[in-house]
């Protein structure tokens, strides 16, 4: 046995945020930094003495020597066996996977998830609890607290068999066991979905489908189901060599950072279909075609879509139960669950408070404006799992992504949506947040109700508060919030809501729909005043 006891002093930014600790790598090369860390957690979840835990992460830099440390202070803080990824590699979905089918007591997944990565880039650490989702509220309290009060930490001082190939090996007490980190996902998207259904139909349309990696952990998953499964060819998967930089670029799938993808499909020809993941392999894009012009699918309108065809799913053909969307994701979902006759749940922004939904049994469905969409066959977000969705909707539906969106909105109204994102200061973001509370107080501006939108758990009865601020017109709405997933600054998120019903042209311009919900919210915020920026830095 060479276990030691490292004393150490806490650090006063261990808080996690919306989904885990993130910092810029060189935080956490800061000594005892992620030890600490680590240690608060073990120290908060007794049940991993004894117990498995699973490890892995999105690849990117300082993946494989967190990796390291966790397995050298698991087998010192008494585990029985850590389940890790060949090469540390496991995307999120994939994880959270794991964590549930191997009964374990929780998880380590390391990722920033699309932030960017490379020694100059973020990285990031999160941890899931048994079943696979992400550490409630109360947890992330109690390890944050621990990891202010922190004097020592366990460690094994012995060289780690590593994880390079799969097969078991152990350190100290504890057994490792080095896993395929795509085989279990692959097969659990097999039980959810119909591949004969959807490789049928991709092969006997004149049409091809695009899937981008972005460099980043997905593209090994993407071979597996879409070249060796589906039977297409190797270059429907572009940038699938996960990098630890991510080729310099910014794994998020969405119109702003994956421009370059956009721009290859639309070079493409006519009535394709693209998707695209992050860097952790939990977000998604689905983009369609139309005269002859990339479509993006809103992440909003995909969860209403999906909703609205989920019987073409197989997983999810007997029915939805209830679903939920975060509570800046627009109120198409509300619409679609109406004519189901079924109950749509608001919750805070972060997957945790779906996690908890889904284990009440409150909902199958559930997602995000930030280009995340799942079900209840894991706890976390399955970038993958939405591509697929689509896929076998479009397959069974035989229409285009441009048909089925038309479809839609003749059926259900449009609801516009874009979110416009402001990176300013920690005080001026401050400053947004308490004017907004000033309108909160009074109740409306000008005639508009302004509320502040804090929400209870259903489920485990826990409540947070302040969790957005809302203004509402008669068919619009704009949301204000706080990013909780940035590393510098504060960025300040936007979003713009407005229902356009079934009747009226659905094909406008969004920018021309949402311009007078845009100047409204930002005089009511009084952006340009305590920002001093009249437009937004970007626009998603
Ligand atoms: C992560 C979480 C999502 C959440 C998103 C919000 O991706 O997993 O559940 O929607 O962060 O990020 P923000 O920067 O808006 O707090
Ligand atoms: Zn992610």
């Amino acid at each position: 046995m060479s276990i030691k006891d490292v004393a150490t002093t806490p650090f006063d930014d261990q808080k996690p945020g919306t989904a885990g600790l993130r910092k810029p790598v060189s935080r956490f090369q800061t000594p005892h930094y992620l030890e600490n860390f680590v240690q608060a957690v073990f120290d908060s979840v007794p049940s991993l003495k004894g117990g498995r835990l699973v490890v892995g992460g999105d690849g990117r830099y300082f993946n494989d020597q967190a990796a390291d440390t966790i397995l050298r202070m698991a087998a010192a803080n008494g585990v029985e066996q850590v389940i890790i990824g060949c090469q540390a590699l496991l995307s999120t979905p994939a994880a959270a996977h794991l964590i549930a089918q191997e009964s374990a007591a929780g998880g380590f997944l390391l990722t920033a998830s699309h932030n960017p990565g490379g020694p100059d880039g973020d990285f990031g650490i999160k941890f899931n609890i048994a079943g696979g989702g992400q550490a409630p509220a109360e947890l992330t309290d109690r390890i944050h607290t621990r990891s202010r009060e922190i004097r020592q930490y366990h460690i094994s001082d012995q060289t780690c068999p590593g994880f390079a190939e799969i097969g078991e090996s152990r350190l100290e007490d504890m057994m490792i066991r080095v896993v395929d980190p795509v085989a279990e996902h692959v097969n659990l998207m097999a039980r959810c979905f119909d591949f004969d259904a959807i490789r049928d139909w991709l092969h006997n349309k004149p049409r091809r489908f695009v899937f981008d990696a972005m460099h980043a952990v997905t593209g090994p998953y993407a071979r597996e189901i879409f070249v060796h499964q589906l039977g297409l060819s190797e270059d429907v998967v572009r940038n699938g060599q996960p990098k630890p930089d991510f080729n310099g670029s910014h794994p998020d799938p969405n119109p702003h950072d994956a421009h370059a993808f956009l721009e290859a499909f639309q070079a493409l020809p006519e009535g394709e279909i693209g998707a695209a993941s992050d860097g952790d392999g939990d977000r998604n894009m689905i983009l369609g075609r139309q005269n002859g012009r990339a479509l993006v699918v809103s992440p909003c309108d995909s969860l209403a879509v999906i909703a609205a065809n989920h019987h073409c799913i197989p997983a999810l053909a007997d029915g939805l139960k209830g679903v939920a969307r975060s509570m800046p994701t627009s109120r198409a979902l509300d619409r679609v669950a109406q004519e189901l006759g079924i109950p749509c749940h608001e919750t805070p922004t972060g997957w945790r408070f779906f996690a908890s939904l889904l284990d009440g049994g409150y909902i199958r469905l559930c997602g995000e404006e930030s280009f995340g969409t799942s079900s209840d066959h894991v706890r976390e977000k399955d970038g993958l799992w939405a591509v697929l969705a689509w896929l076998q909707i479009l397959a069974s539906r035989d229409m285009t992504v441009a048909e089925l969106l038309d479809e839609h909105w003749s059926r259900f109204g449009r609801d516009y949506f874009a979110r416009h994102d402001f990176n300013l200061s920690i005080e001026q973001g401050q400053a947004v947040m308490e004017r907004l509370s000033t309108l909160v107080e009074a109740g409306e501006y000008r005639d508009c109700p302004v509320d502040r939108f804090d929400y209870t758990d259903p489920v485990s009865g826990h409540r947070v508060e302040a969790q957005g601020y809302r203004l509402f017109t008669d068919n619009g709405r704009a949301v204000f919030r706080l990013s909780g997933t940035g590393t510098r600054g504060a960025t300040l998120r936007i979003y713009l809501e407005q229902h356009m019903p079934a009747q009226e042209d659905c094909r406008q311009d969004m920018v021309t729909v949402l311009e007078p919900m845009r100047a409204l919210a930002s005089e009511a915020a009084q952006l340009e005043a305590l920002t001093g920026k009249p437009r937004a830095d970007q626009v998603i």
